[in-house]
């Protein structure tokens, strides 16, 4: 419960290095997720390349401007206000990226790698780092084009960018509603 409320999405980061010893604790802590049929679908990508981050970011940003543009809703419009801004870094500058790829498709896949990715962001809480899931990169990386600069195979999917890092200064909590809870028998 301790992890569960003191996790934050992170979004300023030290330039401190993660490494690889927590790095690989956080892939133990993915893989023992639970997973339908016991079927383990999750690969992960690590990157830790400057370069790579800042021009993945910036295909990131590319792709929100072209998605946003064929959509006028307020969450478009909102996400082209963020991407528009030079400054902006869809990973916020952490010098760590974990992606969870699906290795192939089916019907329980993303909820396995999502579940891996819930366990990755508690134990990096748990250790003291920060994280952040980066929906603004999804598109990117499943284009042919990441996949064959990272050397991913063409069937994998991926699903959950994780940023991680050391947090630089506190990020204070958000709020939740209250469990909404429709029967109780
Ligand atoms: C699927 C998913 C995609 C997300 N994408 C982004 C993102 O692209 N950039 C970002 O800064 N935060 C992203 N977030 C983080 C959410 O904004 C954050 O979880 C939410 O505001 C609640 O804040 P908390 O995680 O600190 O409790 C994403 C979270 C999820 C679950």
């Amino acid at each position: 419960m301790d992890a569960i409320h003191q996790r934050r999405s992170v979004r300023n980061y030290t330039s401190k290095a993660v490494d690889e010893a927590a790095i690989r604790t956080l892939l133990d802590a993915a893989v023992h997720a639970p997973t339908a049929m016991h079927q383990e679908p999750w690969s992960f990508a690590v990157i830790q390349d400057r370069n790579l981050l800042d021009r993945l970011s910036d295909c990131a940003k590319k792709q929100v401007q072209d998605e946003a543009q064929v959509s006028d809703s307020a969450k478009s419009q909102h996400k082209l206000h963020l991407v528009n801004n030079p400054e902006f870094h869809v990973f916020h500058n952490a010098g760590t990226l974990i992606v969870i790829y699906g290795k192939f498709t089916g019907p329980f896949v993303e909820a396995d790698c999502w579940l891996a990715a819930e366990n990755l962001l508690l134990a990096a809480c748990a250790q003291g780092l920060g994280t952040c899931v980066i929906g603004f990169a999804v598109s990117a990386l499943n284009t042919a084009e990441w996949k064959e600069e990272l050397g991913i195979p063409a069937e994998m999917t991926a699903i959950a960018p994780i940023i991680v890092g050391e947090p630089a200064g506190e990020t204070p909590p958000t709020s939740r509603k209250p469990p909404a809870i429709l029967i109780w028998k």
